[in-house]
């Protein structure tokens, strides 16, 4: 029996790692064990618990609570990650993504001498700039096991030199998840319907990126590019706010400008996953700085306007499911009708499915 600790702390890991844990329990009980631990990066409801309830995943056996008094969260998450790697002594540890709980995790595996698998390796964006794109460089180059959603992850990892043996395609966990997941989903929960939503025809619109939230004239201009579309279209914008840009909407521009605009867009609190693939299946069309979102929406063939200047997920836009829109309103507009012209294919690029499987049979072939 082989012993994971997987490591997670953010929305977005703990819906992928749902797709491991539903595997591990269905098929590999006898060879896998698993413990989460979850470093509370996330801490709203919304955010962090809801999700292990509504994707039927126990909670995990440790939540820590980070200090406010750290110098910055990722070292109070290595200290607290160390202790318990120390109570469990796990045979690898398991972490996703990119996010200051994946790279946590790593330099604690790496300290700890416990062989690092990363779920997610390879995905680049070229922007030094971006907090994940240092994340996952680090990650990517002390793990044992890089699992690589897309065939350009595999490029990008070997023109890092990282050794070629370490490193497998093995598609996109999260297609695991949508397709699972919506089998399960049937129409909006019931704290959905209470919203008066449109049942169709409207744009489904998310942002959270730092560079986006923490600069006010980026802020503003998505903001006034987002409205312009809406009133091209017609069509009403149903925004999930994610915590962070709801906070920094109402530092730049004050709580009265927030309650204007939610007479402009339909501003709901984060939605759990059933309702976003709900409304990413009934969108007309995603604008997002989101890579979960972007890939979500391709899974569904939803063309998507991406609120960045480069995205790690080149393959989408090189079929012409997306567009790169920047965070300037023309910008934005302009790739609106760009978007309206192209013709996308949305071929099988992130596999069938079954990363998970794959994911946790190469483990126990590799880390014997
Ligand atoms: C993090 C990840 C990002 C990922 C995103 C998923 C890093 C560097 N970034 O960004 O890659 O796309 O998660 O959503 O790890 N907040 C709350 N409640 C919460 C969570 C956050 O109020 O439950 C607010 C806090 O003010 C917090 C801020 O959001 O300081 C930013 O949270 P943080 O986890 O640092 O970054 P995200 O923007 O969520
Ligand atoms: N998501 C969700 N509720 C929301 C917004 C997003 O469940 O209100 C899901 C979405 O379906 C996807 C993931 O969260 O699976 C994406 O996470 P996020 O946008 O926070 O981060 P990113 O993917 O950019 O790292």
């Amino acid at each position: 029996m082989r012993k994971i600790l997987t490591v997670l702390g953010a929305r977005p890991q703990i819906i992928k790692s749902a797709a491991i844990t539903r595997i591990i329990q269905s098929e590999f009980n006898n060879s896998l064990t698993e413990i989460v631990l979850n470093t509370g990066q996330h801490y709203d409801a919304n955010m962090s618990d809801d999700f292990f309830h509504e994707l039927s995943i126990p909670l995990p056996k440790y939540t820590l609570s980070l200090s406010k008094n750290a110098v910055f969260s990722t070292s109070d998450m290595i200290e607290k990650i160390d202790k318990i790697v120390h109570d469990e002594s796990p045979d690898l540890m398991v972490v996703y993504g990119d996010t200051n709980s994946t790279l946590a995790g790593a330099i604690s595996a790496v300290k700890n001498n416990i062989p690092l698998v990363h779920i997610e390796a390879g995905m680049r964006s070229f922007n030094m700039d971006m907090p994940e794109e240092k994340n996952r460089i680090l990650t990517d180059h002390c793990s044992r096991l890089l699992f690589s959603p897309t065939f350009q992850g595999i490029a990008n990892l070997k023109n890092e030199n990282i050794n070629t043996e370490n490193i497998f395609h093995c598609g996109d966990i999260m297609l695991d998840n949508s397709m699972y997941y919506s089998k399960c989903r049937t129409e909006y929960s019931t704290k959905l319907k209470r919203i008066d939503l449109p049942e169709r025809d409207f744009i489904l619109f998310t942002c959270h990126r730092q560079s986006n939230t923490d600069n006010k004239a980026h802020l503003f201009e998505i903001i006034e590019g987002v409205k312009a579309i809406s009133k091209l279209t017609r069509k009403q914008i149903i925004f999930p706010i994610h915590p962070r840009t709801r906070k920094q909407i109402v530092y730049f521009f004050g709580q009265a400008y927030l309650e204007n605009l939610s007479h402009v867009f339909k501003i709901i609190p984060p939605v759990g996953y059933l309702d976003t693939i709900q409304l990413e299946v009934n969108a007309e069309f995603v604008i997002t700085d989101s890579g979960g979102l972007m890939k979500e929406a391709y899974f569904f063939e939803k063309k998507s306007l991406i609120l960045r200047n480069q995205t790690e997920w080149v393959e989408i836009v090189e079929l012409n499911a997306a567009v790169i829109a920047g965070c300037k309103k023309d910008q934005i507009i302009d790739s609106y009708y760009k978007m309206l012209t192209l013709q996308p294919k949305f071929e099988p690029i992130f596999g069938k499915g079954d990363a998970g499987r794959f994911i946790c049979k190469t483990i126990l072939e590799q880390l014997k």
